[in-house]
């Protein structure tokens, strides 16, 4: 392999479940973060953007991902509000990915935003894997913090080994059931074809190690044999949020997921009526890990590639909207931008 791994794009892994199954615990938990300005416990209200680099990966998942192995340079994680009121943005972050993590709570099993997911995912053929989260609930378990499950599973006695027999067999029998061959993770061969289960706690950090090694293989595989990479072209994204910020006025929170932006390009950016034309006054980054919709100290950045989480300020964004496409015209016709835009 002769390419420059920093021109690979980053997977973009949407995070999707049932209201309260754990997904923002878990990205808090891969972001290492202590929930401070996070809002585990409480209703995602919002789509969130995450950068996790290939080292941060590889030193959580321990000898289970070698970064030599990968030329990914990370991972960025869509968060997801599972509240049923938030369908649109369920929809917009399952159209955002490249592969995806259905988050189920092993004592709670399929729920009614569950099958929503599920239903995104298939339409959309992405692949995704599930992860059985909250296995430190099974009464009696003997927690291994952030160990990997297969250490973790050898130290429950035979009991609780089969209550979480138990719950996942529902899990993957409740797949079954939408047409998807499951099984454990460690029985699945093609990730593409059939659907692991990868179980975990958000608590502990258990399994998360196999759930990250997991998603590294399946996209380092899905980018290489369905994607022709090049993040050199001009930037194409998706407004997740639009905001006020202090000093840069209005900005937009957005996923890149082709292409670049520099700091000096020209935008457009789908607007309530018409699309907005506009300069980029400043391409501001959160700070590595932290997400885009809650860090407030930003760093200015010249120029970033997909996938990424970039907030723009630039002039005229009022009227921008959550879920408009946003497009870098660079040295094309305006026009034809402009077309492309309304015509999304
Ligand atoms: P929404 O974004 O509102 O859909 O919820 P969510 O899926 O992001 O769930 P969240 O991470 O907010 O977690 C809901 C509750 O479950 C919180 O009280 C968490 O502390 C708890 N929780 C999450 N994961 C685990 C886990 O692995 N073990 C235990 N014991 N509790 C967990
Ligand atoms: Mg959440």
């Amino acid at each position: 392999d002769t390419r420059d791994p920093t021109s690979l794009r980053t997977p973009i892994v949407a995070v999707l479940g049932h209201v309260d199954h754990g997904k923002t615990s878990l990205l808090d938990k891969i972001r290492g973060s202590a929930v401070i300005e996070g809002e585990a416990g409480a209703i995602t209200q919002h789509i969130g953007a995450t950068a996790v680099p290939l080292d941060i990966i590889s030193s959580i998942a321990g000898d289970l991902v070698d970064p030599d192995d990968f030329d990914l340079p990370g991972l960025l994680f869509i968060d997801t509000p599972g509240h049923h009121s938030f369908t649109t943005l369920r929809s917009r972050g399952g159209a955002l990915a490249d592969i995806a993590i259905l988050v189920v709570d092993v004592n709670d099993g399929f729920q009614p935003q569950t099958l929503e997911a599920l239903e995104i995912l298939k339409r959309s053929q992405t692949p995704f894997i599930v992860a059985a989260n909250k296995i430190d609930t099974v009464p009696g378990w003997n927690a291994t913090e952030d160990a990997p499950i297969t250490e973790t599973y050898e130290s429950q006695s035979d009991r609780v080994r089969s209550r979480l027999d138990e719950s996942l067999y529902e899990i993957i029998g409740n797949l079954s059931d939408e047409d998807l061959s499951a099984d454990l993770y460690w029985r699945v061969q093609n990730f593409q074809r059939n659907v692991g289960v990868v179980p975990v706690s958000a608590m502990t950090g258990e399994g998360v190690p196999d759930l990250l090694t997991v998603m590294m293989g399946l996209s380092q595989r899905y980018m290489k044999e369905e994607m022709e990479i090049d993040v050199t072209g001009p930037g194409v994204g998706t407004v997740l949020e639009v905001k006020e910020e202090k000093g840069f006025g209005t900005t937009i929170d957005t996923v890149l997921y082709d292409g670049t932006i520099r700091d000096d390009d020209t935008l457009v950016v789908g607007g309530q009526n018409d699309p907005i034309v506009t300069d980029v006054r400043a391409l501001l980054q959160p700070r590595p890990l932290a997400e885009i919709r809650t860090e407030s100290r930003f760093e200015k950045v010249e120029s970033v590639s997909a996938a990424t989480g970039i907030k723009v300020a630039a002039p005229d964004l009022a009227d921008a909207m959550a879920g408009a496409p946003v497009r870098v015209v660079r040295d094309r016709p305006l026009e034809d931008v402009v077309d492309e835009v309304e015509a999304e």
